[in-house]
């Protein structure tokens, strides 16, 4: 009798810990414990035996029938804890799934696409790893040319390059043969350079209008437009004399401050920003481009995209390159 019951215990503490819902504890009890469970059984039992023994068996029994309990009491409370967990409150406010955003350089081209849409642009794209007539002969720039130094490029082969600027599209695209020309190329362009101001990859976009009597005011006013769609209608351009070797006349192009309006601060020194290279196509590239230059003229600018985005946006970025590291805490704060 005494296996007996300590083999009841045995078996009971391993399906009471087992349970997982509280009716199987419920059900349990009434097999223990019910007017004809084991334990009452048993204490029946009892009666028929010695003195000696009944006193033995009856104090194991006891002893027994309190650990059951016990065992019992603490998994009720272990399931009334779990259907509380589980428990949905189906008025309560939804949560809303994180959801991600776009990169802001994208954010940008978006912004910068439809402004010269409006002035008849198209959108165009051109190979990333690109020919070396394309992104330095055809501008004008022959092998060895020290102008070529600029453009800290990444060679794959001696006639094949990284993108290093946009400008690489404007022959491609007059020997399409279609006239007159309105494009707008933005692409990522490559060099060999990483700092913090400058990342190995950025991006372009460069604009080119080749036309007949294409001049000067075309290429101001345009740009005039673009600055103040982008950054406001309070906003100037201003051009500057400079130097490459695609374009004659060639520009520096300044954008007004937008925090002193021009008059001149701490953050612009002289009241201008600058923004990017513009010019008027040189005529040799319009031969490259197999464009007669004595019939047609053309300009052409060429602008960093993160450039223009961190200064609408007034970003002060201590160090460029975390826009391409992929951290969520960098990207989360857009
Ligand atoms: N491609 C030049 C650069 O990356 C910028 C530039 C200057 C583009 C003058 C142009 C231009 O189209 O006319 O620095």
């Amino acid at each position: 009798m005494e296996d007996k019951i300590r083999n009841i215990l045995k078996d009971s503490l391993v399906k009471i810990k087992g349970a997982k819902i509280k009716s199987e504890l419920n059900d349990l009890r009434i097999l223990l414990f019910g007017k004809k469970g084991q334990f009452t059984l048993l204490t029946k039992e009892l009666k028929n035996l010695a003195e000696e023994e009944k006193k033995k068996l009856g104090q194991l029994l006891n002893e027994v029938k309190e650990e059951i309990e016990k065992e019992l009491q603490k998994n009720l409370v272990r399931l009334e804890e779990k259907k509380e967990s589980e428990w949905v409150d189906v008025t309560a406010p939804g949560k809303k799934p994180q959801i991600g955003h776009l990169h802001p350089v994208t954010w940008a081209i978006r912004e910068i696409v439809p402004i010269f849409e409006k002035l008849g642009f198209t959108r165009v794209s051109y190979p990333e790893v690109e020919l070396d007539y394309y992104a330095f002969e055809a501008l004008n720039m022959p092998r060895d040319h020290p102008a070529r130094d600029e453009w800290e490029t990444f060679f794959i082969t001696d006639n094949i390059v990284l993108t290093p600027h946009t400008s690489s599209g404007q022959v491609r695209e007059m020997e399409k043969g279609n006239l007159p020309i309105k494009m707008l190329n933005i692409a990522k362009c490559y060099r060999r350079q990483a700092d913090v101001s400058h990342t190995p990859m950025f991006h372009q976009f460069e604009g080119l209008y080749v036309d007949k009597n294409v001049s000067i005011p075309h290429l101001f006013g345009t740009l005039d437009y673009f600055v103040k769609e982008f950054f406001g209608p309070e906003r100037k351009v201003r051009l500057r004399p400079f130097h490459f070797q695609f374009t004659e006349p060639s520009f520096e192009t300044d954008v007004s401050c937008g925090v002193c309006e021009g008059k001149g601060c701490k953050l612009c020194k002289e009241g201008w920003l600058e923004l990017g290279g513009a010019g008027m196509v040189h005529p040799k590239v319009l031969k490259f481009g197999k464009i007669d230059p004595a019939k047609y003229s053309g300009f052409a600018f060429g602008w960093g995209v993160e450039r223009v985005y961190m200064m609408k946006e007034g970003l002060k970025i201590p160090d460029l390159r975390i826009l391409y590291e992929n951290d969520i805490r960098f990207l989360e704060q857009f």
